[in-house]
């Protein structure tokens, strides 16, 4: 592996613009659940339930009530040595350097990152359902529409913001490398991106202490988790 690690080193070092996408796995060293693993969020809980609209528009109370629990355990959770590593890249990349989350935990930012595109969205945020207008209080019913208060977090069915979502492609696009870390690569369409990347050229880096969808397609494989492997990314770690 370190032959690996040497040469991805070499290739951020030598990029002028590089991109990452990460998953819930990122957040796992946090404490954070991720969603797809044996232990994962959906073994315990239905996804058309508590992250639809359909599920929420039969109850509301109960997707409120989850996404108020997922809010606090991401509150409480401290960000971990993967998080520290990423926004240690940010600033060493002398070019252009983009985060795509789909993680809504805000942990990225906690740590320091600071070009972060959240292309699931927040736990932090609510966003009214019918004039979109966004707030971080608990009120249910918006004060400019009366229309009901969600999470603003993308469920399953529902668009992605789309001027986030354009600005992520761009990056994967342009990007002379993108490291995808922690996510299983199953959801579409942030898990095109970096498909996106290798089609435009890009060299794309996966960390995963698994296989996943994309490994196949990655031209380079770090297994592991992202707290082991992220920081060896990053300034001259040995
Ligand atoms: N470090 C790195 N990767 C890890 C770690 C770790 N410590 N622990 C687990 N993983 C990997 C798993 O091997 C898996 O590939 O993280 C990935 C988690 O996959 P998912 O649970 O599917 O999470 P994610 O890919 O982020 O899901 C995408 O699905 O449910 C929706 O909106 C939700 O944003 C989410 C999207």
């Amino acid at each position: 592996m370190d032959a690996q690690f040497d040469r991805v080193r070499e290739i951020l070092r030598g990029a002028a613009s590089v991109a990452v996408l990460t998953g819930a796995g990122v957040s796992a060293e946090s404490g954070i659940a991720t969603f797809r693993d044996p232990d994962g969020l959906w073994a315990k809980f239905s996804p058309r339930e508590l992250a639809s609209m359909d599920g929420f528009l039969a109850n509301p109370e109960r997707v409120r009530e989850w996404y108020a629990y997922r809010k606090t355990v991401a509150t409480t959770a401290q960000p971990n040595a993967g998080h520290y590593a990423l926004a240690a890249l940010e600033q060493q990349t002398n070019g252009s350097f983009c985060l795509i989350t789909q993680n809504v935990d805000r942990l990225h930012q906690r740590a320091g990152s600071r070009n972060v595109l959240e292309v699931h969205g927040n736990l932090i945020e609510n966003r009214c359902n019918d004039c979109e207008a966004i707030r971080t209080d608990d009120v249910l019913v918006c004060p400019l529409c009366s229309g009901a208060m969600r999470p603003n977090v993308v469920w399953f069915g529902e668009e992605l913001p789309q001027d986030v979502f354009a600005a992520a492609e761009q990056a994967a696009m342009t990007c002379d490398v993108m490291i995808v870390a922690g996510t299983s690569a199953e959801v579409y369409p942030a898990a095109g991106l970096p498909y996106t990347t290798k089609r435009y050229g890009g060299v794309v880096v996966e960390v995963n202490p698994n296989p996943t969808a994309l490994s196949s397609e990655a031209h380079y494989l770090l297994t592991g988790t992202s707290a082991q492997i992220l920081p060896h990314l990053v300034g001259d770690v040995p």
